[in-house]
């Protein structure tokens, strides 16, 4: 949250964030920030915006809340009238009020239904992929989204249990799949495969390489985009397009990436595995 607002600390103009969730972040940045700072923030779960609406009433019409994905952050800003960014965040995946209360089965802990949509009207729910797939797409997915090493044992044990109904369901056909011995250590023998469904699900690289590939033009000169992003997969996606925009004019702002300390994985375990890439428009 510091590393963000510092490396982030517009003086004057707009902030877009992507991702407002729970409006942290952007209670952060606008409260260090003057009052030529306003914020746009963006996201695709009414229940999130509510929440940050609250918490970001007090700044007044400093921060304006829309929602709207981070893959149509051009045209968002342009219905908005912002023309250029000084700041632009977006802290990747999905909130722990998301994860822990809105009992839409992002969680491998309880019982909910197999939804994860992040946004409640979204087209495809995680039981039409886990009961719909073919094996070999839902074994490819879970490979590719998940860096799951048992993904080809994981989705023949899903399809067997079909129909799944519950998040349940789903940790039971993981569990049943992958040899005890081979349970990882640090993490939930699930926690890959609910991460690869939660992606697919919500289109999550499609839409972020969407985001990447727009942000960055509308970025004022020396504005920064933030990504914070918590599995290898989408850091190397950030990674790969921070190195390409070097000559057209942008720099790496180092250290990067940014790992959070002791501290803040001790107050916030969920950190652990955060990385935040800033890249800064020169020209
Ligand atoms: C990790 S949380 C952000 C937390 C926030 N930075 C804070 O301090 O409270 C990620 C948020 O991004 C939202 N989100 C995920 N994909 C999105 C997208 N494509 N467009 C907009 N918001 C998205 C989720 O709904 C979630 O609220």
């Amino acid at each position: 949250m510091e590393e963000v607002a510092f490396l982030l600390r517009p003086r004057e103009g707009w902030v877009i964030d992507g991702t407002v969730g729970m409006g942290g972040h952007a209670e952060a940045i606008l409260e260090r920030s003057g009052d030529d700072v306003r914020l746009l923030g963006l996201d695709v779960d009414p229940a999130a915006l509510a929440q940050a609406g609250e918490r970001l009433g007090r700044f007044g019409d400093r921060a304006r809340l829309v929602r709207a994905s981070f893959r149509d952050v051009a045209p968002t800003a342009r219905a908005a009238s912002v023309d250029r960014a000084h700041a632009i965040l977006l802290d990747l995946g999905i909130s722990s009020y998301q994860l822990e209360e809105s009992r839409r089965g992002f969680s491998f802990q309880g019982d909910e239904p197999l939804d994860m949509r992040l946004d409640p009207d979204g087209p495809t729910t995680a039981a039409d992929l886990l009961n719909g797939l073919a094996e070999a797409e839902l074994a490819d997915l879970l490979h590719e989204y998940g860096d799951e090493p048992h993904a080809r044992r994981i989705a023949r044990a899903i399809v067997r249990r079909r129909p799944l109904r519950t998040t349940a369901d789903l940790v039971a056909a993981v569990r049943g799949a992958v040899p005890r011995h081979a349970w990882p250590r640090r993490i939930h023998v699930a926690t890959r495969t609910f991460q690869a469904i939660r992606m697919a699900v919500n289109d999550e690289p499609a839409a972020l390489h969407q985001a990447l590939r727009d942000a960055p033009g509308l970025l004022a000169e020396g504005g920064r985009l933030g990504v914070i992003s918590f599995h290898s997969g989408e850091d190397r996606i950030v990674k790969r397009t921070f190195r390409a925009l070097v000559p057209a004019g942008f720099a790496e702002v180092e250290p990067s990436p940014l790992s959070p300390g002791d501290d803040e994985v001790r107050a916030n375990p969920r950190a652990r595995s955060a990385k935040l890439r800033v890249v800064e428009r020169l020209r």
